[in-house]
């Protein structure tokens, strides 16, 4: 194992904070730990950083136990939620900052500066005043001034929340080929699970402060272990079957027009590529799929019947 965390526990008064926490990371491996505002991520991100004690666990980073070595010498970079970067510092010297604790001579660290700016697109931007930037421009020179330490791991605290829908979807993209070309593993917080489907080879699903779930995005996706993961993830439907609740996804519902038939369309809602449509028999309400322009078909108040 290249990262591990080892039953990590930061509890702060009203009982709020993270316990039992264990996972592991290996060698570049992109890592999303993902759960509702206030279930912890920050917390456990912050203790991975070295900005916050635990009151209990270990890190392990290269089976070196890194528990009690401050931030700056623990090969961990953080991308904060709301960048901070330096405000009076032009876009090259944010970049450099963190070198000054490197072994480098002025004109290594220039040309380090140099280079991550232009692996982050923005070569050319050296001089500007980050007041100047726009806010994916910002998250950009964040990361350049995170990527520039070559940490072992970079750890972002939900680094495209403040950017709008499109810009988030290329700068995922972006990142995820950055972590594959530079071979770096990542923790990803996030609270959104299209994102963290999309960008991860494994998702830790979190809740009030403890993990729920660790799998792929498939296995998560496809096997939720209780209904709190199912519903944080995607859409769901439970069913009662044999005397137990059987999940299945909107997408694995068949429906057909019926005049007879026991289900009515109770809401719609065109999603572009697919509709949902919500339908409802007296005692149960679910989800369905349909794709593409089919979807058009279908109007509140019709009678349909389903097939699984
Ligand atoms: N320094 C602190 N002092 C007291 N309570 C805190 C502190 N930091 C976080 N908390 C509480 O711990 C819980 C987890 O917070 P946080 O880790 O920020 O969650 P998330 O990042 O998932 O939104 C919240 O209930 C929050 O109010
Ligand atoms: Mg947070």
């Amino acid at each position: 194992m290249y990262l591990r965390i080892e039953n990590l526990r930061k509890i702060f008064e009203e009982n709020r904070g993270i316990e039992k926490i264990n996972f592991s990371i290996e060698k570049g491996e992109l890592i999303s730990l993902l759960g509702p505002s206030g279930c912890g991520k920050t917390t456990l991100l912050n203790i991975i950083g070295g900005f916050l004690k635990p009151d209990n666990g270990k890190i392990y980073l290269e089976d070196r136990d890194i528990t009690d070595i401050p931030p700056e010498k623990r090969d961990i970079s953080t991308v904060f939620q709301s960048y901070a970067l330096f405000p009076h510092m032009n876009v090259l010297e944010n970049i450099k900052y963190g070198l000054k604790y490197k072994k480098l001579t002025k004109k290594e660290q220039n040309e380090l500066a140099l280079e991550y700016l232009k692996i982050v697109g923005l070569d050319g931007y050296e001089k500007k005043s980050i007041q100047e930037l726009s806010g994916g421009q910002q998250q950009r020179v964040a990361l350049a001034r995170a990527l520039v330490l070559y940490p072992k791991v970079l750890l972002l605290d939900e680094p495209f929340s403040n950017l709008d829908a499109k810009l988030k979807i290329s700068m995922r993209e972006e990142l995820k080929e950055l972590q594959k070309n530079l071979k770096i593993s990542m923790i990803f917080v996030t609270h959104d699970q299209e994102e963290a489907l999309s960008i991860s080879d494994k998702v830790v699903v979190m809740n009030n402060g403890k993990i729920e779930q660790i799998g792929t995005p498939e296995e998560i996706y496809y096997s939720p272990i209780n209904e709190y993961v199912a519903n944080f993830i995607g859409k769901s439907n439970f069913i009662l079957k044999d005397g137990a609740k059987k999940l299945i996804r909107p997408e694995n519902i068949k429906i057909e027009k019926n005049q007879k038939g026991s289900w009515e369309v109770i809401n719609k809602e065109f999603m572009g590529a697919y509709t949902i449509l919500k339908i409802r028999n007296g005692i149960e309400e679910l989800y369905v799929n349909i794709q593409g322009e089919k979807g058009r078909e279908y109007k509140l108040g019709d009678l349909v019947e389903i097939s699984m």
